[in-house]
């Protein structure tokens, strides 16, 4: 909209030009020098050539030229704001994370919610996961707990996720389909991978097309170790309740809602916060100890698999509010790196391989995506925390150690010598045995693959259940092979009969064998 001041401006050679306002701050060049006329390239004469001589020009063209770095390589679309987390139950019996000590005390979170396979421009209700990542400033240091909207994986070993996302993703000769698990490629490994069978229950329900993400639960997936003083650990998996419930569309609404707004959980989120309807999610822990983790029929390092609630009860110790919008997208949300190796004292990893494998991979995309080691340094990474280490220089280097000695151990004095390690404040990892010999294999306790998606299943009401049923139909039809179609069906016979049998009447096929399963499901599971 053009101001009061609006203007038109006679150039020196004839040429006009419109001024929209003239009060606010003067245009500058990135050096600073205030620009006298930021429409007009500077010529030989009235009609041009354009000068090489022109350093706004050059300038401005430039750094246009360059305002592209890649989208993430998974949950390109995201959408994120700042908040805070405030401990309502003390967890210090247990850890020595500074974050879990007080009652009542807030720490800074920053929160991205994104989708997995679509593109930075894909719609937001696509049928699929949602990214539910937490940075967490603590007082000793940064912890980024990147969780999903579902408490389990597609797959038990890092080393599968490549070739998992490739599936998902359009297919490379076409370049289609956009976001969307309806295709051959993604069935194909799906079907090959029994592995997946628990999470293709979630992702065929209700959960995957949220309402909002005000309305979305949020897990850490794998299993965590917490830490007190004197080095013990427990086992925790990490739980988000969001206060206003969960809730979703069918998939007749999100097919509308995405075609009338494509941004529709993000314009969500931001009128919620503008208006301070700040969205608030409960941290709940589920902890139990190695005994309790032996008595499990599973393995608690395979990400598949749950804990059952009525086993290990959700204890609710925080909350985590977004009152506060990001100033600048791209600065914060795009430009946000939460990395799983982020953990702090009092806070250890698992031998879950596929979190082993989240250790390396997010470091390492980020410094392809961000383009320098020093992605650290931008204020949404950034820790609150006061630190002080030896690394320096690289690209875009702003916070180079001072003093003379930029190594350790050194000899030099306080003022020179820079920081030193703390070994009773540092962060010391959980002593643990070795597990046996070099191998790669997948254990015996990874091998049951159907049990807990029965479980799930069977844990659905009726209208859930058909829910399931139809979005198997419907996802499966856009497969075209055949026996791909066939092969899903002979997994779904072993997580429920009659689910088996309505997919493939409504595929129009012959129920097929069974599939070989690993180990015989268990059907007399209580609903989880
Ligand atoms: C990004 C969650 C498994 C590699 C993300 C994000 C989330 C997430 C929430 C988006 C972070 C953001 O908003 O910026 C998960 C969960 C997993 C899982 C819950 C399983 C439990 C994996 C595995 C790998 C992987 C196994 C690789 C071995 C990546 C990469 C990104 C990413 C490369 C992009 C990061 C970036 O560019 O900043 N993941 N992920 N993820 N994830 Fe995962």
């Amino acid at each position: 909209e053009l101001s009061d001041s609006f203007q038109e401006n006679q150039g020196k050679g004839g040429e006009t030009h419109q001024v929209a306002q003239e009060d606010g701050a003067v245009l500058t060049t990135s050096q600073g020098v205030p620009v006298a006329d930021d429409q007009n390239s500077l010529k030989q004469g009235a009609r041009g050539p354009t000068l090489l001589e022109d350093f706004h020009f050059r300038e401005k063209i430039f750094h246009f030229d360059h305002e592209r770095i890649p989208e993430r390589v998974v949950h390109a679309r995201g959408y994120g704001a700042h908040g805070y987390f405030e401990l309502t139950e003390s967890l210090a019996d247990i850890t020595r994370a500074d974050i879990f000590q007080r009652v009542g005390e807030k720490t800074e979170a920053f929160v991205r919610f994104s989708t997995v396979a679509g593109s930075k421009g894909s719609s937001d209700v696509a049928r699929d996961v949602r990214g539910f990542a937490v940075k967490l400033y603590t007082k000793e240091g940064n912890w980024d707990l990147v969780g999903n909207n579902i408490p389990v994986f597609f797959i038990q070993d890092a080393i599968k996720f490549p070739d998992l996302i490739h599936a998902a993703k359009p297919e490379p000769d076409r370049g289609f389909p956009q976001a969307q698990t309806a295709h051959d490629n993604f069935w194909d490994f799906i079907s090959l991978s029994p592995e997946s069978m628990h999470m293709v229950m979630w992702i065929m329900s209700d959960r995957t097309i949220p309402r909002s993400f005000r309305m979305m639960e949020g897990f850490g997936v794998h299993t965590f170790r917490l830490v007190d003083a004197d080095g013990k650990s427990s086992f925790v998996k990490f739980h988000w309740k969001p206060k206003l419930g969960l809730q979703s569309v069918v998939w007749n609404e999100a097919v509308k809602i995405n075609g009338a707004d494509p941004d529709f959980h993000r314009r969500d989120l931001w009128t919620a916060i503008e208006s301070g309807d700040f969205p608030e999610w409960e941290l709940g822990v589920q902890i139990f100890d190695q005994e309790f983790a032996d008595s499990f029929d599973f393995d608690v390092l395979d990400a598949t698999k749950i804990i059952p609630e009525e086993l290990v009860p959700v204890r609710v110790v925080g909350r985590l509010v977004l009152d506060r919008l990001v100033d600048n997208f791209f600065a914060t949300t795009e430009q946000v790196a939460f990395c799983t190796q982020n953990i702090v004292p009092g806070i250890d990893f698992t031998n879950d391989p596929l979190l082993q494998g989240r250790n390396f991979s997010y470091l390492d995309t980020q410094l392809k995506r961000l383009g320098s080691p020093n992605f650290t340094h931008l204020p949404v990474n950034a820790p609150r925390c006061p630190f002080a280490h030896f690394q320096q220089d690289g690209h875009m280097a702003m916070h180079n150690p001072a003093g003379r000695a930029n190594y350790e151990p050194n000899s030099w004095g306080p003022a020179q010598g820079g920081p030193r390690e703390d070994p009773v404040r540092g962060f010391k990892s959980v002593m643990t045995p070795p597990d046996g010999d070099k191998l790669r294999i997948r254990p015996e306790s990874f091998a049951d693959h159907y049990s807990q998606a029965r479980q799930f299943y069977i844990s659905q009401t009726p209208i859930e259940q058909k829910h399931i049923g139809d979005a198997l139909v419907f996802e499966l039809s856009k497969v075209e092979r055949p026996d791909i179609r066939s092969r899903m069906v002979s997994h779904l016979i072993h997580i429920d009969a009659d689910l088996a049998d309505t997919v493939a009447k409504g595929l129009g096929l012959p129920l097929p064998e069974p599939a070989k399963a690993a180990v015989a499901p268990k059907t007399d599971l209580p609903p989880s």
